[in-house]
């Protein structure tokens, strides 16, 4: 079948989801929409998120799709019923695949969870993983520090050590095996984390483990694109210099073809 995925996500964390899913899906067509005029989404309240990620959807329901994939953590977490109670379409989030993979792995029982303020005061995640297994104890902290100084590219900077230390100690100190990162922007820090929490740690990516649902469900209900050229069109709602720019950063490739901008208010 060879409609094209949609992804969207506020901004440009939502590429690093897009990297997986051409990683594992090479001839995938993905239409990617990144709110770049209206990013963060993560600090502001439900009613501004659920507006905003419902024009999201809506621009991209004008083209051929087979699904929708919800790249941001707090979209996912804040208006994905929403979304799909408006849809007809397949959309899937990252929660609950990453929530999976996290009960999956861990072997003590204790999980520990990262993303937004808007991530975190939901709980989407904590009821999630409450749901698989109700043994396993959760323990969240919101980083909201963490999306600024990875769309201003300090990545592996000292500054960047000394506020992961302040956000991820108290989560260290109740030696938690497992770590959701559960927003789009936060694989770029990868080794910050790491570093921080420790190496025995096992750190799970929701974009990546989003890819691999994906991939499941397309495999499931034979969606898969039998054509063998994927093609990728990118569009923003603002600052195409910017993304142009950065693109790379978050999904580990150049980006080919023409980054267009759209007028999401009209949505
Ligand atoms: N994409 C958002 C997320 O994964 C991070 C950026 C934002 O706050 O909008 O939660």
């Amino acid at each position: 079948m060879n409609k094209a995925i949609g992804v969207f996500d506020s901004g440009l964390g939502g590429l690093t989801a897009v990297k997986e899913l051409l990683n594992i899906m090479p001839n995938e067509n993905i239409i990617y929409f990144g709110d770049t005029g209206r990013v963060p989404y993560g600090t502001r309240g439900v009613d501004t998120i659920i507006k905003y990620s419902r024009q999201d959807v809506n621009f991209l329901k004008q083209f051929d799709l087979k699904m929708v994939v919800v790249a941001c953590g707090t979209v996912s977490s804040v208006a994905l019923d929403t979304l799909k109670k408006e849809n007809d379409i397949p959309i899937i989030g990252v929660v609950e695949p990453t929530a999976m993979a996290a009960v999956k792995k861990t072997k003590n029982k204790r999980i520990g969870i990262i993303g937004t303020s808007g991530t975190i005061n939901s709980g989407s995640y904590a009821k999630a993983i409450e749901k698989i297994d109700s043994s396993v104890k959760t323990f969240s902290m919101a980083c909201p520090l963490f999306v600024p100084l990875v769309e201003n590219n300090y990545i592996n900077n000292e500054a960047t050590y000394i506020i992961a230390k302040d956000y991820l100690e108290p989560l260290k100190k109740e030696k938690i095996d497992t770590l959701i990162l559960g927003c789009t922007h936060y694989p770029l820090i990868f080794k910050v984390i790491s570093d921080i929490i420790g190496k025995d740690v096992e750190l799970i990516n929701s974009g990546a483990e989003t890819a691999v649902y994906t991939k499941q469900l397309l495999q499931e209900g034979n969606m898969l694109n039998s054509g063998n050229k994927a093609e990728i069109q990118y569009y923003v709602s603002d600052n195409v210099p910017k993304f142009s720019s950065i693109a790379s950063n978050f999904l580990d490739r150049e980006i080919t073809g023409e980054v267009k901008i759209i007028d999401i208010e009209k949505y």
